[in-house]
């Protein structure tokens, strides 16, 4: 993470206070995955995803990265009534904890969950919006595999409609972009890079939490 955890804390003490939901969700998830449970946005990012969501009138968003549902859970409590959360993940155990939380929140209605590799059901998504059968989304936001980056952001450039959103998570990778050494370094600073001379999308690199790019699709 980049911000320190005293001023992350400071940001979240000095914000409008979350649903109480998610301190369950943060300790059934440390519960299931102790060393893993640093995946979820936390509360910080989470409420800046929510705050985002409903301050740009997004009603349809399609999440690469669903876990156990912290970050959907956040947009499902922005959107109204009428909106749809498509989320995607392969591990169906997380999955299981998502969907008592999201059933918990009384917001199951509005998210779609499919379990799969993200590369392929995302093609089916791109597909169906081709055809006609699936409405665009207004937002999509990246935060699986970081290989699957590269690919993740072309399927989400063809689903979300002109002037929708793309936000990317874990950009500034603990910081380690600027002296990339591992393969995943790498993978995110070329995915960085790219960015800056994508003419598709204009693009916002921000330092919260572990670096969140905001894109708009010109
Ligand atoms: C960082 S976590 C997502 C955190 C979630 N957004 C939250 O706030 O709780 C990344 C997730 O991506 C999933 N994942 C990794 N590779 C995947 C793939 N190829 N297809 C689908 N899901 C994948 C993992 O199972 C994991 O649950």
């Amino acid at each position: 993470m980049i911000t320190p955890k005293e001023i992350e804390k400071y940001c979240e003490n000095h914000s409008t206070r979350e649903h109480e939901i998610f301190e369950a969700l943060e300790t059934a998830t440390s519960t299931f995955a102790p060393k893993a449970s640093h995946m979820q946005v936390g509360n910080l990012e989470g409420r800046f995803l929510s705050f985002f969501a409903s301050a740009s009138g997004v009603k349809r968003v399609l999440e690469f990265g669903t876990f156990t549902g912290c970050s959907s859970l956040h947009f499902a409590l922005a959107i109204p009534e009428d909106g749809i959360i498509t989320t995607l993940d392969r591990d169906p155990s997380a999955v299981a904890i998502a969907k008592h939380f999201w059933e918990k929140a009384g917001v199951r209605q509005k998210i779609e969950s499919l379990v799969g590799d993200a590369v392929s059901s995302s093609l089916k998504i791109e597909e169906e919006i081709r055809a006609g059968t699936r409405t665009p989304y207004d937002l999509a936001f990246i935060d699986a595999d970081k290989a699957g980056y590269p690919i993740y952001f072309e399927r989400a450039v063809s689903c979300v409609k002109k002037g929708g959103w793309i936000l990317v998570d874990n950009v500034l990778w603990s910081g380690r972009v600027l002296n990339p050494n591992e393969a995943s370094d790498h993978a995110i600073h070329q995915f960085n890079e790219s960015r800056k001379s994508d003419s598709r999308v204009e693009t916002l690199l921000l330092p919260l939490r572990d670096g969140l790019t905001l894109c708009r699709i010109r």
